[in-house]
């Protein structure tokens, strides 16, 4: 009996959240019933310690329970979770899970709620100048003109741009993660030019020689005024010497 009484509670946990599924994770093109279940086995061990057994959230962690498939996904596939020590700034570590525990877990977050879906991306689709113009005036005054990562106020930074693939990208202007406001009214075709603007700041080369690492208009000005007011004081210096 409590053998049978066993199997069913199993083939309920595993059958339950799966009607909700298909749904909100069109991304994931097979979600099986299996996968969910694993997926919330997989959350009790590595997540519920911290966001709590039923995803309601704690004093120490937010509650999951209407972030979506798209918010599981680029945290996981980041490495931002689980989090080893709280404290750290989630985007410092990588932690990897594997791929399988990842799908797992992504079919069971879009099981907690309204949450958005994994968006689509097609950054070879954008268009490279419209990219610019959107990154310099969102993301920019954050990310650096370069994508270099900078400091934030109150001992907040924003990550380097040179390690999240297309599809986080993409995520990270659906969700906004940690103090990034979310970009999720962008149309598609703007989410796909800045996508490639940012793959692109990682392999264009600097044809005006060594870059000032790319920390924007403090290091630029540093040097400008450098070679700038060198030359004045050479030419202040030539003028005296011709009047006398
Ligand atoms: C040590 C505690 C801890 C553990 C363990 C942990 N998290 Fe988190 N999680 C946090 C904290 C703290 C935040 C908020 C961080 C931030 O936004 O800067 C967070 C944020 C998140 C978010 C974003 C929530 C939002 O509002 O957008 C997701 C998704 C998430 N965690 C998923 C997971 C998953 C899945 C696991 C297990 C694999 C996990 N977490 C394990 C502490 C933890
Ligand atoms: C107000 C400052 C701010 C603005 C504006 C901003 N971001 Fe962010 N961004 C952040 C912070 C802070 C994080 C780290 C969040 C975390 O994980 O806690 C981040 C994370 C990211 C990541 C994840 C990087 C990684 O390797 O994990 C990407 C990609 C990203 N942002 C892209 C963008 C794009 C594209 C724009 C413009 C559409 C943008 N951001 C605008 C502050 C900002």
């Amino acid at each position: 009996l409590a053998a049978l009484t066993a199997a069913a509670v199993l083939l309920m946990v595993g059958l339950g959240p799966s009607a909700h599924a298909q749904g909100p994770s069109p991304a994931t093109t097979a979600v099986t019933d299996n996968q969910v279940a694993d997926g919330r086995l997989l959350y009790l061990q590595n997540c519920a310690s911290c966001h709590g057994t039923g995803a309601q959230g704690s004093g120490i962690a937010p509650p999951l329970t209407n972030v979506g498939a798209a918010a599981f996904d680029f945290y996981l596939r980041t490495g931002r979770m689980p989090l080893a020590q709280l404290g750290t700034p989630p985007w410092q570590q990588s932690h990897r899970m594997s791929d399988d525990q990842i799908a797992a877990l992504v079919s069971y977050g879009a099981t907690l709620g309204q949450g958005p879906a994994i968006p689509s991306v097609v950054a070879g689709a954008g268009d490279l100048q419209r990219g610019w113009d959107l990154y310099t005036n969102n993301c920019s005054a954050c990310h650096g003109p370069g994508g270099a990562g900078g400091e934030l106020a109150a001992g907040v930074a924003a990550p380097p741009l040179d390690r999240a693939d297309e599809l986080a990208i993409a995520e990270a202007m659906l969700i906004g993660p940690g103090q990034m406001p979310s970009f999720a009214d962008l149309p598609q075709q703007d989410v796909n030019s800045i996508t490639r603007y940012v793959l692109y700041l990682r392999q264009r080369s600097n044809p005006g020689g060594v870059p000032p690492s790319d920390t924007g208009p403090v290091a630029e000005g540093f040097i400008a005024l450098l070679l700038g007011l060198g030359a004045m004081l050479l030419a202040t210096r030539w003028v005296t010497q011709l009047r006398r």
